[in-house]
Order: structure tokens, then C-alpha cells, then sequence
């Protein structure tokens, strides 16, 4: 059974980005929220804007993993209007009783981000044992951005002292 686990909602794929790099490097299992509704256009903007300041719990699907398995869950969600997007918070509100280890990860515009990766950790109910931001536009790149690299190394650090995690690569693959 693999040990980590990536979680995470992406409504227009930076996110995702992160998460796959993320889940690459550190051989976890990876989880992408879904719902039923779609997000596209301006009425899913203007409903995520409308949900993310009311701090509502939307419907989602059900998940294929279990976190309670797993000894690190890593939680990633956009910044929605200096909040936890909304499929993430429903995810957590079901969710944060399972959880051993946690870490957070977000991306954004550029605001809002210190006040998100907080809240990930209270809705988690732990303090997490790394945090990462990205804007979106250094998504793409991101094995190149100190603060992932620090992210990853910080995780190793953790897993070293409690093992048994399993290793996370310091190269990305060829
Ligand atoms: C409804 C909504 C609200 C947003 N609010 C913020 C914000 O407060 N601060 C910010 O820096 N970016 C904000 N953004 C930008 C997203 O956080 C950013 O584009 C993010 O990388 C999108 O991730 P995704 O492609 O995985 O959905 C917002 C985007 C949406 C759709």
C-alpha cells in the first residue's frame, strides 16, 4: 500500500499541476475532487466566488481512496477569494477525522494565500508539516521554484525522523 496521499480540487488545472509533480515525487497515491456540477464559464466563477465567502460545503463525488489509510494526506486547493475553494472544505468537513499527517499546498493569483494555508490547517485539524504556495503562473515550472524543492525536502526531513514513509525523490525523473 502506498503511505501518501495527494488530495486535491483543480477547477482550471493549476493545481492539478502541483499535485501530479507533487504525487510523482513522492510516489503517493493522488486524489483530484470531483463533482457532478460544472464550474466553466461565468456562472461557475460567480458560484465559486458566492460558496468560497459563505464558506459553503457543496456536494462532491465520492472519493477511490481511503485517507485513513494513509500515513501523510497532502491537501491542495486554489485560492477562492482568500479562502479554501469549496469542494476542498466539503472534502475536510468529511473527511478530517481520518487523517494521520497532514501537509497543505495551494496555488493563486497572489493574494489571499497565508490566510488559505491556515485555514487548510484548522479544517485539517493538524498543524501541517509543510506548506507551499505557487501563483499560478509558476505552476507549470514548478520543480524549478526554490519553495518546492524546499516543500519536498521538508517532507523527506519529517520522514526521516518517522519513518515508515516511503523515500521522496530529490531529482525529478528523467
Ligand atoms: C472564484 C475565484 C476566486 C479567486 N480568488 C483569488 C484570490 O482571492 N486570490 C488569488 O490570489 N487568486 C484568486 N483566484 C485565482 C486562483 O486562485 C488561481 O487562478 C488558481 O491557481 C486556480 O487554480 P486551479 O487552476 O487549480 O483552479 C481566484 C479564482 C477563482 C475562480
Amino acid at each position: 500500500m502506498n503511505r501518501i496521499l495527494v488530495v486535491h480540487y483543480s477547477r482550471t488545472g493549476h493545481t492539478d499541476v502541483v499535485a501530479r509533480r507533487i504525487a510523482a515525487r513522492c510516489h503517493a497515491d493522488i486524489e483530484r475532487i470531483e463533482e457532478r456540477g460544472s464550474r466553466e464559464g461565468v456562472i461557475g466563477y460567480l458560484r465559486s466566488a458566492a460558496e468560497a465567502i459563505l464558506g459553503l460545503h457543496p456536494p462532491i463525488k465520492r472519493g477511490r481512496h481511503r485517507p485513513g489509510d494513509y500515513d501523510l494526506v497532502i491537501v491542495g486547493t486554489p485560492v477562492w477569494f482568500w479562502s479554501v475553494s469549496s469542494p476542498v472544505r466539503t472534502w475536510l468537513h468529511r473527511h478530517h477525522r481520518s487523517l494521520n499527517k497532514v501537509a497543505v499546498f495551494c496555488t493563486c493569483g497572489g493574494s489571499g494565500h497565508a490566510k488559505v494555508l491556515d485555514d487548510l490547517e484548522r479544517l485539517c485539524g493538524h498543524p501541517a508539516l509543510a506548506r507551499l504556495v505557487l501563483t499560478e503562473q509558476a505552476t507549470g515550472q514548478c520543480q524549478q521554484v526554490p519553495a518546492f524543492q524546499r516543500f519536498l525536502l521538508e517532507l523527506k526531513r519529517v520522514r526521516s525522523v518517522s519513518d515508515p514513509l516511503p523515500p521522496i525523490q530529490e531529482q525529478a525523473p528523467a
